[in-house]
């Protein structure tokens, strides 16, 4: 174990501070390879029995520290500085010297591209100065940036500029205060050079606030997009919860090297380009839509997370899950509600469960902790969601809202936990959450088992519903949890009322007796996807067909569909079948004859489960059948119905490009037509005009996607056609690259070999690794689970590689290959020789340590 590898926190050791910082002044004067920090703090001892200052600091150069003046010495701990006995009060300076240009961490202070720019959530702080690098403490900032004019025409920080001037030797300065106390983690500075659109946004109150968007140069016609989302995002906020903004300007700017989304720094947000350019010739629908719900998301943190944040970091999902209920809430409202939830039900079974039931499993509330980082998870964000989510359903959208008004007016300016989040809920409703709290603290996911009977004599239906959490890595023992399960009844012949109810699942055990049931019913369960759990239901496939019929909630309708679909996929790869169940084929022809009244639900209900759903499915899967019994059913309605999926195809192209939801929805649609169509012989032209004719990048991807699923040789073709054109274009580029990483075919090892020595791979761009490593890992099924175990050790040596660089980017992309339980022996035991050399190199990250030594 190196000294990288310390132990792991515990939410149970929490300890207040014992000092407080009330003031800190910070002024940079940045230089590309040395940039002087000074920081000045006003500290006061608030625990008279702490009598040492403990400060967090990491790879920093200290030129010297001052108390009230007077030069002092310091000494080294593990985390930073200790300075002993120091007064009740006093002012703290500090110099360090620190290295930008040379930080591809990205954490802390670094440059991407041309410009300076600051990463400090969770504990990125520390890189730039001494700190008490904790959310508790929470201080009023002046920072002060001092750059080279010409290089850095823009000086940015939090809140509100209130000086600026030249400096000496082309320099020049800018002095930035912000009004609200704020965790370090908020902090942010942005030195560079950029185009500027701007506009205003009049808040409920009549108070003017000035909206900037900094890009890089050149790109402001794609910025237009990302500015109406924040303005669309303001008003919702208003109008939804009564919540205003607070600052007289807004802030955001777009880096192309940046380890995640977006950040929600006070006044100044700073996002990976990803989540802000966009035009119809080079960004997809979907980009559209996520810019659309990422720029809400870091609005919405404005009050959730920032003026009410996080006690500790065990916290997390009390601005995360919240901040991604409240942007799926968005979302819903801008675009089509159900696609929108299909699409999170989605993220939740094919990456939350999976994390849920392998060696990283944590609670929303993890009680554990070794590095950060690893904890920005599909838990703590998604499962965190679904966690709120339920909370609205109990109390219904009037009571959530009365929780919401009680929680932020009886927090704002605090540091709190999720305790005081779910205690705002109880008290502004009067309601018992004891049990539901277990949701915070229980890690896995929970299986509902149904028995369900109906007597046509009584008139009545029998609902048994059991509850049992399997064990998970990092907790033995389950408790049964508060769930709400929502269900539709619905009678099998499609005449008649349906009914629909939410029941309040609070034991191991229950019976629900449903009166006045006189035509033989349909059970559809966990309508809206009502709760984050499974639901072992066996049900017949007359009907499933039943609820896609007749259910009045799409999620159910697009549930029953996919179960059929899974089922029968389950059969063909059981029975190396060449026979395949008829009830799918019965389904596709009624939902194409209906494709055009809803083009958007059946899109989706067309596309067959990913392989990631179908594996939740099941404890152990066979991979080669499974990818095998996929293909063979996507190929057998790609043949049955190729007429139909062209003449649909034809019928759905669209006038000019507008992201615009009834465009989109035939867009969606078309693009799973020709989907299929890429499977069937008389294919080419479709896909070669297709190409050609498009105006737009949605179109034109779903043509290369479809090539590329097929293995088509007009996927090269047209792949280099498409380099041609977008070469200099990273965002695009990064959908080359992820598009020939995702292939899979034989080759796949030398296309990967040759995608990173292309001129234009670097290691030092997350997203460009993403593209390549993290497409292979995680979607290049066939590829990566190469039976020779050649995938895993193509990951592995990268990792190697990678983690030296960044290790929060390569822990993220070694995800898939630590949920390795439901595989084969001979490829399980692959895995683990690939984690052992992980596990035995010298150096490695605590990031990648942590999951690692799980895994084993
Ligand atoms: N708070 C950011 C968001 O969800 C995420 C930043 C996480 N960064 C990190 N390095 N872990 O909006
Ligand atoms: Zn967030």
């Amino acid at each position: 174990m190196s000294s990288n590898q310390s132990r792991a926190m515990k939410l149970a050791d929490y300890q207040a501070p014992g000092f407080s910082v009330s003031d800190i002044y910070l002024e940079f004067d940045l230089q590309d390879e040395q940039t002087r920090v000074t920081a000045i703090s006003q500290v006061q001892r608030v625990d008279s029995a702490i009598r040492d200052l403990e400060l967090d600091g990491k790879k920093l150069i200290l030129e010297g520290l001052w108390i009230n003046g007077t030069q002092t010495e310091v000494s080294l701990t593990e985390q930073g500085i200790r300075l002993t006995e120091v007064p009740d009060q006093f002012e703290l300076r500090i110099e360090t010297l620190i290295d930008p240009v040379n930080n591809h961490a990205l954490e802390g202070l670094y440059k991407s591209g041309g410009a300076f720019c600051t990463q400090c959530e969770a504990q990125g702080f520390r890189r730039i100065t001494y700190f008490l690098d904790r959310p508790d403490v929470m201080a009023r900032y002046r920072v002060k940036v001092i750059a080279d004019k010409q290089d850095c025409p823009y000086l940015l920080a939090n809140g509100n500029l209130i000086d600026s001037g030249d400096a000496e030797q082309g320099r020049h300065w800018a002095l930035w205060e912000d009004p609200f106390p704020k965790p370090c983690y908020l902090f942010a500075l942005v030195a560079g050079d950029f185009d500027k659109l701007e506009d205003q946004f009049t808040t409920h109150s009549g108070r003017q606030v000035e909206l900037q968007l900094f890009v890089d140069k050149g790109n402001v016609s794609r910025g237009q997009h990302a500015l109406d989302s924040l303005k669309k995002a303001m008003a919702w906020d208003e109008q939804k919860y009564g919540l205003e903004y607070d600052l007289d300007i807004y802030m955001i700017v777009a880096v192309d090297f940046f380890n995640m989304g977006a950040m929600e720094n006070k006044g100044l947000n700073i996002f990976n380009s990803k989540y802000v350019l966009a035009d119809a010739a080079s960004a997809t629908d979907q980009d559209y839509f996520n810019i659309e719900s990422v720029i809400a998301h870091e609005y919405f943190h404005n009050w959730t997370g920032n003026r009410v944040t996080c006690r500790d970091w065990f916290q997390l999902s009390l601005k995360e899950g919240l901040t991604v209920f409240r942007d799926q809430q968005f979302s819903a409202d801008m675009a089509s509600a159900a696609i929108v939830r299909i699409n999170q039900v989605r993220v939740m079974r094919e990456h939350q469960f999976a994390e849920d039931s392998g060696p990283m499993a944590h609670p929303i509330r993890p009680a554990e902790v070794m590095e950060m980082n690893n904890f920005y998870s599909v838990t703590v964000y998604d499962k965190g969601a679904e966690v709120i989510r339920m909370l609205h359903t109990l109390l219904g959208e009037q009571g959530f809202r009365k929780g919401m008004d009680c929680y932020i007016s009886r927090h704002d300016g605090q540091a709190v936990t999720c305790d005081d989040f779910v205690q705002a809920m109880e008290d502004a409703n009067q309601r018992d959450l004891s049990l539901f709290r277990g949701w915070y603290s229980q890690s896995g996911t929970p299986v509902i088992s149904v028995d369900c009977e109906w007597d046509e004599s009584t008139q009545q239906l029998r609902l048994d519903l059991t509850q049992k959490t399997p064990p998970t890595a990092d907790q033995a023992e389950k408790q049964p949890l508060h769930i709400p399960v929502a269900i539709e009844v619905v009678p099998v012949s499609g005449q008649g009322e349906g009914r629909s109810e939410v029941l309040s699942l609070t034991g191991q055990q229950q019976r629900f007796t449903f009166e006045n049931i006189s035509a033989e019913p349909a059970v559809a369960l966990l309508t809206g996807f009502s709760a984050p759990v499974k639901v072992d239901y066996q049900s017949t496939p007359g009907h499933q067909l039943a609820v896609i019929l007749y259910a009045s909630d799409p999620v159910a309708r697009w549930d029953a569909c996919q179960q059929l679909v899974s089922d029968a996929i389950f059969t063909i790869a059981q029975n190396d079948a060449r026979t395949v169940p008829d009830f799918p084929i019965e389904l596709f022809a009624g939902l194409l004859e209906q494709a055009q009244t809803e083009p958007a639900l059946i899109a989706e209900m067309l596309e067959l489960p990913s392989f990631e759903t179908l594996a939740q499915q099941r404890d152990r899967i066979d991979v080669d059948a499974l990818l095998g019994a996929r293909k063979q059913l996507k190929t057998l309605l790609a043949e049955k119905f190729s007429a139909q999926w062209q003449r649909l195809f034809i019928q759905l192209s669209n006038p000019q490009y507008d992201y615009q939801q009834q465009q989109v929805e035939r867009r969606r649609l078309s693009g799973v037509c020709l989907s299929y169509l890429a499977c069937t012989e008389a294919s080419l032209d479709i896909l070669r005009q297709a190409y050609k004719h498009s105006d737009n990048m949605t179109d034109t991807l779903a043509v290369l996607k479809a090539c590329q699923a097929e293995n088509l040789p007009l996927f090269d073709e047209l792949m280099q056609d498409f380099e041609q054109r977008w070469h200099d274009d990273p965002l695009v580029m990064d959908k080359w690259f992820a598009l020939h990483a995702g292939r899979q075919h034989p080759g796949c090892l030398s296309t990967l070999q040759l995608l990173m020595s292309h001129g234009r791979y670097s290691i030092n761009n997350p997203n460009r690794v993403r593209s390549v490593m993290g497409t292979f890992a995680f979607y290049n099924t066939e590829g990566f689970h190469r039976r020779d175990g050649s995938g895993y050790r193509f990951l592995t040596d990268y990792l190697l590689e990678l983690d030296a660089v960044n290790p929060q980017v390569a822990a993220r992309l070694i995800t898939p290959m630590i949920q390795y339980a439901k595989l084969d022996e001979n490829r399980q035991q692959k895995i683990r020789l690939q984690l052992l050399r992980l596990f035995e190199h010298k150096s490695l990250s605590r990031d990648l340590y942590e999951k690692v030594q799980k895994a084993l």
